[in-house]
This record gives structure tokens, sequence and C-alpha cells, in this order.
């Protein structure tokens, strides 16, 4: 069999990351080189931080990208590379560097979509442990930047079923956190805290949306998290955590449990209890309308563990496919497994094409 090799770059946020995968199934490396010290502290990402942090980074992360994987550039088939969407400042770093090297070497450059990157994440791993999945797939999108239902047809054909209105569920995730003193990303530590907590305690509900009903709407969860907050005078507490957060070296997943009294946990756990069944009934719903043979969850959220648990215990007709957790977070192998059915196409990307922050799948 040819031995198809494909270098993968993505600098869309907040990891500068590169791969190389061989024959859509293989990653022969895989390195993420996260900024999460760097942003932490700030209780999100900090755009200029991230492109300054992203400049540092790039060169080497792909140098032992390749390294690992004991490529050379002048035998890849490709250079896959994200162009959207994403912070426009970190996305043309990530560019920039992978059309110089295609400049250089000869090796045509693929323009991938981060969110099908991490359609691809799944379908990548699936392969791996020796599962296709089949289609057509309904495919929850779920991380910091994005909340969408994709219908995914064979050949990688995509229909867009649903997105959020307002915030994403990862965001929604970060800005509970916020207010409440923990650091960036939130995500890990409610999902940490959660269990310590009695999901039923507080009862978050949505507001009936008009239209249609494959969207999300997080910002209502949000602000009833703060109005809750709000009432109970929670000052001193949320100040303590945020000490703890400023601290020389960011807190373990204990000391925030010491700082964190049984109502925050309760709360917590509610409040994570309301975003996964919100993703899982309306997920479930457009699977049933569309007669999907398979669902994905892919992006940082599907690391949440509860939303695993949720997702295994429903009974649901179809098998589910998560990634591994290094697999749902931002990763190039992702944007590499991508650029494949590309390749097939003869899909490749000029050396001018423009970075695009707003860039849409289907
Ligand atoms: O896919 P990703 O790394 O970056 C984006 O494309 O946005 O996702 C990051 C998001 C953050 O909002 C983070 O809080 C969330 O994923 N996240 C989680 C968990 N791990 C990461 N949310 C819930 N539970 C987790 N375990
Ligand atoms: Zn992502």
């Amino acid at each position: 069999m040819k031995v198809v090799r494909i270098l993968g770059i993505e600098s869309s946020c907040d990891e500068t990351a590169a791969a190389v995968v061989e024959n859509a199934e293989v990653v022969l490396s895989s390195v993420v080189a996260s900024q999460m010290t760097t942003h932490g502290k700030y209780g999100g990402v900090v755009p200029e931080l991230a492109s300054r942090e992203h400049l540092r980074a790039i060169v080497p992360v792909v140098r032992e990208a390749l390294g690992l994987a004991g490529a050379r550039l002048e035998d890849l088939a490709a250079i896959a590379v994200t162009t959207g969407p994403g912070l426009v400042g970190s996305l043309l770093v990530g560019m920039t560097y992978a059309k110089s090297l295609s400049f250089a070497s000869g090796v045509p450059l693929i323009a991938v979509n981060h969110i099908e990157g991490h359609i691809h994440s799944v379908i990548l791993e699936a392969r791996r442990a020796g599962t296709e999945v089949a289609f057509p797939a309904l495919a929850l999108v779920v991380s910091g930047g994005h909340t969408h239902l994709f219908e995914v047809r064979e050949g990688f054909e995509y229909r867009l079923l649903g997105k959020t209105r307002d915030d994403a569920a990862g965001e929604a995730f970060d800005k509970v956190a916020k207010l409440l003193g923990f650091s960036y990303p939130g995500g890990p530590v409610i999902d940490f805290l959660a269990p310590y907590g009695d999901p039923n305690a507080v009862r978050f509900t949505f507001a009936r949306m008009k239209g249609n009903a494959s969207d999300f709407s997080f910002s209502g969860l949000k602000t009833a998290v703060l109005r809750w907050v709000e009432a109970r005078g929670m000052e001193s507490e949320i100040a303590a955590r945020r000490a703890l957060r400023r601290g020389p070296s960011p807190p373990t997943a204990e000391e925030w449990l010491a700082a964190t009294p049984r109502a925050t946990l309760d709360l917590l756990a509610s409040f994570q209890h309301a975003v996964i069944r919100e993703l899982l009934t309306r997920a479930v719903a457009a699977a049933e309308r569309m007669g999907a043979r398979a669902l994905i969850v892919s992006g940082g959220v599907a690391c949440n563990t509860g939303l695993r648990a949720a997702a295994a215990s429903a009974g649901l007709p179809y098998p589910v496919f998560f990634p591994s957790p290094g697999f749902s977070t931002d990763n190039a192998a992702m944007i590499a497994a991508a650029a494949f059915p590309k390749l097939e196409r003869n899909q490749f990307a000029r050396l001018d094409i423009a970075a695009d922050a707003g860039l849409t799948l289907a």
C-alpha cells in the first residue's frame, strides 16, 4: 500500500499544534503546545498574548512533529492548515508558516475548516480502533467557540441542522467558572467539581425558543447562575478563589475543591446537569429526525465526563462516538485527518488564501 503522509498545523485559538498522519489512520506524531498557563490567570483567552505565544511555539512544534514521525518535509503528500474559524491573529501564524513550508518544499497546501477537523478527530480514532462510523451521522460539535449540530453524509458532505444563538456550551462553562473565581478553561474544573454536588439542587429551566428546534441557547443559563450568585452574596468566597487563581502556580483540582463550599458545588453540579440535558435532548431529537446511524460528539466539551456518562446510559439505538480527551480538544492530527478526502479530490489551496475568522462549514 502506498504511504501517504500529511502534516497538519493548527493555531486557531490557544493551542499551537502540529501532527503527521499516515493514510488517514496512523498518527505518527501529535504535538500540542498549550497556552493554558498564559491565559488561565485572565479567565479567558487574550488574543494578543495568543498570537505572541503561537509565534514562539510554531517552529519548534512543527519541527518536533516531523522529528517524532521520522518524516521529511519533501516526502509529505500535503501540508494541511486550519484557515478558520478562530482568532485571526492566531490563524495567521499557523497559515503563514504552513505557506512558507509549502512554498519552500513544493508540497501542496490544503485548507481545513477547524470544525471539520473536530469531526474528523472522531472518525480518525474510530478507524484506529478498527470501527467505521456509519453515515449519515449526526455530529454535535461542542467547544469554546461552537455548539453546532451537523448532518454528516457519505463523502463528508455537511448540512447544518442547528447551532447556538448566543454562547457556545464551552463558553458557558468558561464564563460561569470565571464569575465564580475559577481559572480558564472552566470546563475541566467544573467537570471535576460537579460530582461533589447535587445536580438537582438548583432547578435551571431553559426559555422556550421559537424557530429551529435544533438551535441552542446558553446565555439565559449563564444569567441565571449570575442571579443565583448575586442573591447569595458570595463575594468573599469568590475573592478567595480569585486569589488562588492569581497564585504563582496553577491551582490543583483538590485546591479548588477545598476552596468551594457545598452550596457552590451544588450550583456547579446543577449547571453542568442543565447543559448536558440541553445538549443531549436536542442532539437525540435531531438524530431521530434525520435517521442518523451514528452520533459523533467532538470539541473540548466532549471531554466532559458527565456528558459521556449521560450519552452512554441514554440507551440510544445507534453507536455514540466520543474522541479520547487528547483528541477532543484542539490538536493537529484532526486537521491532517480532515485533509485526506481533500487530497483525494485534489482540493489544494492557493498560497494567497486568507484567514477567515468566521468560516462556516455548511
Ligand atoms: O475544542 P477546544 O479545545 O477549543 C475550541 O475550539 O474552542 O475547546 C475548549 C473548550 C473550553 O471552553 C473548555 O472549557 C471546554 O472546551 N472543555 C470542557 C472540558 N474540557 C474542556 N468543558 C466541559 N467539560 C470538560 N471536561
Ligand atoms: Zn476546537
